[in-house]
C-alpha cells in the first residue's frame, strides 16, 4: 500500500505499527502528506526514546531535549501556577476560552515590554505571534516561506551550516525543502574544535526561500559568532528573503550560552523562541517576532491548524514575566547550572575517552556535547544500537543533516549526548559509552 514510502528511523528493534495493523484489516491509503508525515521520523523516534526513558525502561537519557530539572525554577512556574489558582477566575479565565489565533494578548505584550526595557529593541503586539510550540512554528514558517510556488517555481529553505536541528528535517510538506552546506571545521585545544560558516561556499538566488540557523545550535553547542550572524542577516536581505533565527536556548531567556553573545533581530529576521528550554516543555509556547506580514500570516495559520495557542502555558510565561522572575532566573540561575553542568560532562567525556581519536565541538550553549569519533570504524547507528541494548539512550549524529546531498564521512561518526539529566546518570551514561566505544577502535 506504500503507507511508508519514506522510511527515516532511529530504532529498528520494535515491530512496525503499520504493519501488524495489515495483517487484520484492510489497507488504508496515506496520501503524500500523510506518507511524508505520519511515518516514522529521526525526530518521532526521538521523542520515544524520550518518553520511554521517562517510563524508567531506559536508565541512562542522554538522548532527549528535555531540559534539566532546576529546583529554583520549578518553584517560580509553581508560584506562577499557585497564583493563577488564587486569583478569583483566574483559572476559570484561562481554561475556559480560546485565546485569539495570534495567541494571548497579556503574554504577547508581556513579551514586547520584556525585550524593549530589556534588549532595547521597539517591537510592538503586532510583531509578535505565539505558537504551539516553536516546533509548529518552524512547520507553518518553513512551509510559508519555502516550497511551490507559482509558475512551477520550487523554493528552500537555506542551512549554511548542518550539523542543525533534527526536529527540522520533515518539516516540508514537499519533499527536499533544505539546501543545506558543510561548515569549515576549526580545531582548537586538545580534543576541542568549532565549526564555522563557510561563506565562500554559500550560493544564495531565487530558489531559496529564506535562511535558517539555530543558535545555540542544537546539536553541536556552537554559538554562531555575532559578526556571522550580521553577515547573514545582510546577505539574506540583498536577496530579498529572510533570516530565521532558532533562539530556542538562547537569549534573553532561557540564556543557556557559555559564550559572549548580543541578542540578534533585525527588519529582516524572523526571531524564534520558546518557553520549552527553560523547563516548561509541555507549556507548548513558541514566541515568533518578526515583522507585521509573517505575524499576521502565522496568526491565520493558527487559526486553521490549532484555533489558538494554549492559553495555560500562556498564563504561567505572562506571571514570569510579569514578576521579573524568567530573567532572574535565566541570568542568575539557568546559566551557571547549565555552565557547571558543561564543565562535568566535558570532564567524564575526556577522562573516560582517554587514549582515543576523539574530539568534541567547543560548547558554547544549548545543553549538549557533540562528539565526534574520529575515524569510527562502524557507523555512529551503530554505535546507538550498541549503546541502547545497554541502557543508554543518545542520539546518532547522521539525523542532523538536513538538506545536505554531498556525501561527507564526517555524518557518521558524531553522537549527540544530552547533559541535562542528574550527574551520576550523565556521569555513568558517559562511562558505558566510553566502554563501548574503546571496544571498537580495539
Ligand atoms: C533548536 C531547537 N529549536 C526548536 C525546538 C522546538 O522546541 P519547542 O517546540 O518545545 O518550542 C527545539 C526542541 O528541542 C530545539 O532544540
Amino acid at each position: 500500500m506504500g503507507a511508508c514510502r519514506r522510511s527515516v528511523f532511529l530504532s529498528q528493534i520494535e515491530p512496525d505499527p503499520y504493519k501488524i495493523r495489515l495483517m487484520d484489516l484492510n489497507p488504508i491509503h496515506f496520501s503524500k502528506f500523510g506518507q511524508k508525515m505520519a511515518c516514522r521520523s529521526g525526530i518521532g523516534q526521538l521523542m520515544k526514546d524520550l518518553a520511554d526513558g521517562v517510563e524508567g525502561q531506559s536508565v541512562f537519557m542522554l538522548g532527549g531535549g528535555n531540559p534539566a530539572r532546576i529546583p529554583a525554577v520549578e518553584q517560580a512556574c509553581h508560584a506562577a501556577t499557585q497564583e493563577i489558582l488564587t486569583q478569583p477566575g483566574a483559572l476559570e479565565k484561562v481554561l475556559g476560552q480560546y485565546d485569539p489565533p495570534r495567541g494571548n494578548t497579556e503574554l504577547i505584550e508581556a513579551i514586547c515590554g520584556l525585550m524593549n526595557q530589556q534588549l532595547g529593541w521597539d517591537i510592538e503586539p503586532e510583531n509578535v505571534a505565539l505558537t504551539t510550540g516553536s516546533q509548529t512554528g518552524f512547520f507553518m514558517l518553513f512551509n510559508l516561506l519555502a516550497g511551490r510556488f507559482e509558475r512551477g517555481m520550487k523554493k528552500k529553505i537555506l542551512l549554511p551550516m548542518v550539523p542543525e536541528y533534527i526536529g527540522y528535517t520533515d518539516l516540508g510538506i514537499e519533499e527536499d525543502l533544505f539546501i543545506a552546506y558543510k561548515p569549515k571545521i576549526e580545531f582548537l585545544e586538545e580534543h576541542l574544535f568549532k565549526y564555522r560558516v563557510d561563506f565562500e561556499a554559500l550560493k544564495i538566488d531565487e530558489t531559496i526561500g529564506a535562511v535558517c540557523v539555530s543558535r545555540p545550535t542544537n546539536p553541536t553547542a556552537n554559538v554562531m559568532t555575532d559578526e556571522e550572524i550580521a553577515r547573514l542577516d545582510d546577505w539574506a536581505r540583498r536577496q530579498g528573503i529572510p533570516l530565521i533565527l532558532d533562539n530556542a536556548y538562547g537569549l534573553p531567556f532561557p540564556n543557556i550560552l557559555f559564550t559572549e553573545a548580543r541578542p540578534c533581530r533585525s527588519d529582516n529576521t524572523i526571531v524564534c523562541m520558546s518557553l520549552s528550554k527553560l523547563g516548561l516543555p509541555s507549556a507548548r509556547i513558541g514566541i515568533l517576532i518578526a515583522r507585521p506580514e509573517i505575524t499576521r500570516a502565522i496568526a491565520e495559520m493558527n487559526a486553521v491548524i490549532t484555533l489558538s495557542p494554549s492559553g495555560i502555558g500562556a498564563a504561567i510565561g505572562t506571571h514570569l514575566i510579569q514578576n521579573g522572575r524568567i530573567m532572574q532566573l535565566s541570568r542568575d540561575i539557568i546559566r551557571p547550572f547549565y555552565e557547571e553542568k558543561c564543565r562535568h560532562a566535558l570532564a567524564c567525556l575526556t577522562e573516560h575517552l582517554r587514549g582515543l581519536p576523539f574530539a568534541v565541538h567547543k560548547p558554547e550553549g544549548a545543553f549538549f556535547l557533540w562528539l565526534w569519533l574520529r575515524n569510527l570504524p562502524v557507523s555512529c547507528e551503530e554505535v546507538y544500537q550498541r549503546l541502547k541494548q545497554r541502557g543508554v539512550v543518545v542520539v546518532p549524529g547522521h539525523y542532523f543533516y538536513p538538506g545536505l546531498a554531498e556525501p561527507w564521512d564526517h555524518r557518521d561518526q558524531c553522537l549527540r549526548i544530552s547533559y541535562a539529566a542528574d550527574p551520576k546518570t550523565v556521569e555513568t551514561g558517559i562511562a558505558v559509552l566510553a566502554q563501548e566505544v574503546r571496544k571498537l577502535y580495539a
